[in-house]
């Protein structure tokens, strides 16, 4: 009981640098950048608001936009296992580029991995 929740152990503004951070490399990653837009500001903008949720922080994400449903949400973007792939390696550099480390990062990579490989929603062969 009275555990700081994820998002506590974080911050906001270590999680803010972090989304920034990660959009930076996305938006340059040859898999990836041809599946987002241009303009990554909104993106990240909602992206802030979900991890804050998912970290265990107040549900912004839900507040604004409904029900998460996030694989739902990514059926419109073809995802292969090695876009997956991509994004968690843009991750976890940005995740060193602002020195998030330790226990809490291990354990949020470790979530991400999952859900990352749950919005896997094509293979290769059929892109
Ligand atoms: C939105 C790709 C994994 C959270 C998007 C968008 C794309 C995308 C193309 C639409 C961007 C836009 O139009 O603004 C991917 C790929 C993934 C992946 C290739 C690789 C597995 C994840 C994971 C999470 C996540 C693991 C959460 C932990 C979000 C959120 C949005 C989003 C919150 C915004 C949804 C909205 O429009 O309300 N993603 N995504 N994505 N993604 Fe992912």
């Amino acid at each position: 009981e009275n555990e700081a929740t994820p998002f506590e152990r974080i911050g906001e503004e270590k999680l803010s640098m972090l989304v920034d951070a990660f959009y930076h490399r996305i938006g340059r990653h040859p898999d990836l950048m041809e599946i987002f837009p241009d303009d990554l500001t909104e993106t990240a903008r909602k992206q802030k608001q979900f991890l804050t949720q998912y970290l265990g922080g107040p549900p912004l994400y839900t507040e604004e936009h409904g029900h998460p449903m996030m694989r739902a949400r990514h059926l419109p973007h073809p995802i292969t296992p090695k876009r997956a792939q991509s994004w968690l390696e843009c991750m976890s550099e940005a995740m060193d580029e602002v020195g998030l480390d330790g226990p809490v990062q291990e354990e949020f990579f470790s979530r991400l991995i999952l859900t990352a490989r749950h919005m896997v929603n094509i293979s290769e062969e059929e892109l």
